[in-house]
Parts: C-alpha cells; sequence; structure tokens
C-alpha cells in the first residue's frame, strides 16, 4: 500500500472554524495560547438539536475552550427531517454561523461514519465537504453486525483519509469494537479490545491521526451495574499510545462511551417523576443509569485520548431538566420556557464537563469562576 496522505494543514476553513485533530493536538501537548500546562481533553458533544448547538457553542465562548460539535448519522437524519444529507448542510451552517460570531475555535465530527455501506459512504462524502472532521467507523459491519477483518477495515478507513486530508478534514478510525447502544444506528451486544498487535498496522497504512481504540468504555446509559465501578483497561490504554507514539506523536486517541452521568441529574430526574403517577417503571430505568467513572476518564486523558465522546448524559440532562419544567408547568402554554429550562441545563452540563478535561483559557480568559462552578439541576 502507497504512503498515506498526509493531513493538508494549510486548508482554510470559515472564520474560526478548524479540524478536530489542530485543536486536540493543543490539548495532548497542554498548549493554551503562550502557556505549556498539563495535558487536556475536548469533550465531542453530540447534538441533536439547534438548541444543543447553541447551549455548546455559549459554553465554549463562555470559558475560550476549544470546542467539538459532533453529529451521529440519526442525529443528521433528524436535523434533516429524515435526510441526512440535508440535515449535514443545514447543522453545519449553523455551527460556522455561530462560530463566526465568537472568538474560540470550533471543529464539526461526524460520529460513527461507515464507509462499507453504501448510504453510508453518502454521508461520509458529504461530510469530508461541510464539516472538518469525519470518523469512519469500518470495524463494524452495522448492517450484518460482524466484526470487519482488518484488511477491510484498513482499506475503508484509507479511502476516506485519502479524499478527507487532501481537504484539511481530519479522519478518526476505530479498532476493535465498542459494545452498547450509541443510536438506532450504531449498537453492539459485543465488545472486542483493540489488539496491539494490530493497531501499528493499522495507524501506518490507513495515515489516521485520530483513533478510537477500545478499552472498555460502552456507549449508552447502562455501561455497568448498580453500584459497581466501572473499570477501563488503563494498562492497554498506556501500551497503545507508546505503540501510537512512535509512529507519529501528533496521534490522538479517542474514548467513546465518555459518558459520565451526572448522579445529581439522575437524582433530580427520580424526584420529579416520583409524583408523576404510575412510572415506577421509568424511575427503575433512572435508578439504573451507569456512567463512567470520573477517575478512569481521567486515566485515559493521561494515555492521551484528548477528546471524549458524550451524547447519553446530554440527552438525559436535556430529559431531566424537561421532566421538571413540565411538572412545573404542565399547562404552560409558553413552550418557549420549556426551551429556557432545557438550554440552561445543557449549557451548564456543557460547562461542567469542560472544565472535568481542563479545556478552558485556551482562546480567552474564561468568563466565570471555574474553580467554583457547579453544575446542578433546579
Ligand atoms: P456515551 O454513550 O457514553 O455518551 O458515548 C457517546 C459516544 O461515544 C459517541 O460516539
Amino acid at each position: 500500500m502507497s504512503q498515506a496522505p498526509k493531513l493538508n494543514k494549510n486548508q482554510k476553513f470559515s472564520t474560526n472554524m478548524a479540524s478536530a485533530h489542530e485543536l486536540m493536538l493543543l490539548g495532548k501537548q497542554g498548549k493554551k495560547g503562550n502557556q505549556s500546562v498539563a495535558r487536556y481533553a475536548l469533550p465531542a458533544f453530540n447534538v441533536t438539536t439547534y438548541q444543543g448547538i447553541d447551549a455548546a457553542v455559549d459554553a465554549f465562548q463562555t470559558l475560550g475552550a476549544s470546542g467539538i460539535v459532533a453529529f451521529s448519522n440519526s442525529a443528521l437524519k433528524h436535523f434533516g427531517n429524515g435526510d441526512a444529507i440535508k440535515g449535514l448542510a443545514r447543522a453545519s451552517e449553523h455551527v460556522k454561523m455561530l462560530a463566526k460570531e465568537g472568538n474560540v475555535k470550533i471543529a464539526t465530527h461526524l460520529d460513527h461514519g461507515d464507509y462499507l455501506s453504501d448510504s453510508g459512504k453518502k454521508v461520509v462524502d458529504a461530510a469530508i465537504e461541510c464539516l472538518t472532521s469525519v470518523m469512519a467507523d469500518n470495524s463494524t459491519d452495522h448492517k450484518n453486525e460482524t466484526h470487519t477483518p482488518l484488511e477491510v477495515n484498513i482499506e475503508a478507513t484509507r479511502a476516506v483519509v485519502d479524499k478527507a486530508h487532501a481537504k484539511g478534514v481530519s479522519v478518526e478510525g476505530e479498532l476493535g469494537v465498542l459494545a452498547g447502544v450509541e443510536d438506532e444506528d450504531t449498537q453492539s451486544e459485543v465488545s472486542t479490545y483493540t489488539d496491539p498487535e494490530e493497531l501499528k498496522d493499522f495507524l501506518t497504512k490507513t495515515g489516521v491521526l485520530m483513533l478510537a481504540p477500545t478499552i472498555g468504555t460502552m456507549h449508552g446509559p447502562n455501561k455497568g451495574k448498580p453500584g459497581q465501578k466501572v473499570k477501563l483497561n488503563i494498562e492497554l490504554a498506556n501500551e497503545c499510545l507508546k505503540i501510537a507514539d512512535k509512529i507519529n506523536s501528533d496521534i490522538i486517541f479517542v474514548a467513546h462511551g465518555a459518558s459520565t452521568l451526572y448522579p445529581n441529574v439522575i437524582e433530580y430526574a427520580v424526584n420529579q417523576l416520583k409524583d408523576m403517577g404510575t412510572l415506577a417503571e421509568a424511575t427503575k430505568k433512572w435508578n439504573n443509569f451507569v456512567g463512567t467513572d470520573w477517575d478512569q476518564i481521567e486515566g485515559l486523558i493521561k494515555a492521551g485520548f484528548c477528546k471524549i465522546n458524550t451524547d447519553t448524559e446530554n440527552r438525559q440532562t436535556y430529559l431531566a431538566a424537561l421532566l421538571g419544567a413540565v411538572k412545573a408547568g404542565p399547562a404552560t402554554i409558553d413552550i418557549r420556557n420549556f426551551d429556557k429550562v432545557t438550554y440552561k441545563a445543557l449549557y451548564h452540563s456543557y460547562l461542567q464537563k469542560l472544565i472535568m478535561a481542563g479545556n478552558y483559557g485556551v482562546w480567552h480568559e474564561p468568563k466565570i469562576d471555574v474553580k467554583n462552578f457547579k453544575f446542578t439541576l433546579s
């Protein structure tokens, strides 16, 4: 296989837009302006609505943070009323417009694109034209729910790199299979760890600068049993980092399934449900939600995971806030009130996660006291 093309770093995107890789590299190198700091990570917030985009971008602006706004295939369909390609155009234009108004750098990312199916290819090709970063998740054949052979994964991922890198669009590959339910388009019953033996081959042949190794994280709201701590394979993460750094120290790892699921959000939702009639089943579900513990994610950040993906906890935050707003005003015809409440909850939860990840003060001083900030729903 010929040498993989390098990422074109001279590509000019719309004002204040950058490739996800450019922003994450600053995190891996611990750079904030002229300052050298500890390694930090960029939460990639999966959004489903314009309100979610606004809340994320406002949080980046408040903190002077580097931003990643991510879209899953089903989110794009939602933005496009069933048509993912239309959704891509609409949602990406919205982010570009907001980025122009501000003074931080933002990347837009396609989450779990695949280059194995015809429909997946169409979305990835369109995303290369309007986003600044794409994931080529070819480690699983989602249609047939099978693990893809290494050579097939390499070939499909390399095809994306060939197109995307020329346009300055960074590419994230996946090696190993991540279990859990991300959304209707991306789910798997089983999980397999990344094989370090395959890693070198995959990175060298594909040329990706972003990789999601599988080290035990899971998508979705049930990452473990209630009361038990989720344990990731940090040892394997460090082993993978050593291999990747030898090939190219610019390679960044990505943690999927990084939602911590805020306990105060669960508690708040359960409290709202208490007086709402026959919702025992829903209360049980909320109580059974288990996220990945933050100390585990911190271990990953040290091991070079500078992109931490969250989707589930954003949806839970939205829903918990909505439950509270509906309970407080079940006959509120001015539905803008519900929008205000859910926006505020999302904005504050995004601030919290960015602060936890150390991603603030990158482009300007934070406009709030980050040390004393605490996200609560009320
Ligand atoms: P969560 O399900 O933990 O939010 O993970 C989302 C994710 O990894 C998107 O790719």
